[in-house]
């Protein structure tokens, strides 16, 4: 088991030294770092909201320090698990939202995304490999509650009908906003990590999960022009 995701992690490495030179990836690799550079805590110190907590030689973790990269090492691991919990439990719940929609082509783009979101899986076990650590799930509360929002929504809405499916794009896109914050705040903490082989592989998830709202944006102004098949085949 772990000699196959050893080898799942050498093939992605392998794609990633070739994706890695291209300028789109360290385009996106160094698009969000910015929020944690550090120069954020001289505003947040400055700030007369903030109590003195944040002022100047209190703070034991300043920027640069190796008490601030272990923390942000310990924010980021934290992160990865949440997300690899979410990618799981999105495995469990595109299935029900494919059967539920009523759309061929809505039908189909969940599929697709479904097969996305297996490869996604192993590519955050590849990250827990490079970390050296065990694939690890931590719950994420916000995954649960989209998830059981989707399900409320095909429950409430009948089938075959243009709601349904605009429920089920709506709360499929809420889902891939959740993810394209989380993954654009993973890279800016893998990018300021010197985690560069982990940010190349996030990056590609964050590409996916990009393409495919707005593949269902487009399905949806479809769905409101009525220019879409009709039904999916029975
Ligand atoms: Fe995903």
């Amino acid at each position: 088991m772990r000699t196959a995701r050893l080898l799942c992690v050498l093939v992605l490495k392998r794609n990633n030294m070739a994706k890695s030179s291209s300028p789109k990836t360290k385009a996106a690799a160094q698009k969000s770092p910015a929020a944690f550079t550090g120069t954020e805590t001289t505003a947040i110190a400055a700030s007369p909201l903030n109590p003195s907590k944040y002022a100047p030689g209190q703070r034991n973790n300043e920027p640069g320090s190796a008490d601030q990269e272990k923390e942000l090492m310990k924010l980021f691991t934290s992160g990865i698990k949440d997300i690899y919990w979410a990618e799981n439990q999105l495995v469990k719940a595109l299935p029900k939202m494919a059967n539920a929609a009523g759309d061929k082509k809505l039908a189909g783009a969940i599929l697709d995304h479904l097969q996305q979101t297996s490869t996604q899986v192993e590519r955050l076990e590849a990250v827990f490999e490079l970390l050296d650590k065990e694939p690890q799930a931590q719950k994420c509360d916000a995954m649960e509650g989209l998830t059981k929002e989707a399900e409320s929504v095909v429950e409430s809405t009948l089938a075959g009908t243009a709601a349904r499916d605009l429920g089920i794009i709506l709360s499929c896109q809420k889902v891939e906003h959740y993810e394209i914050a989380a993954y654009t705040g993973l890279i800016g903490l893998a990018t300021n990590l010197d985690l560069l082989d982990i940010a190349d592989l996030l990056t590609q998830t964050l590409d996916e999960e990009q393409s495919s709202d707005q593949l269902l944006g487009n399905i949806a102004d479809d769905i409101f022009s009525g220019s879409n098949n009709k039904a999916k085949k029975p």
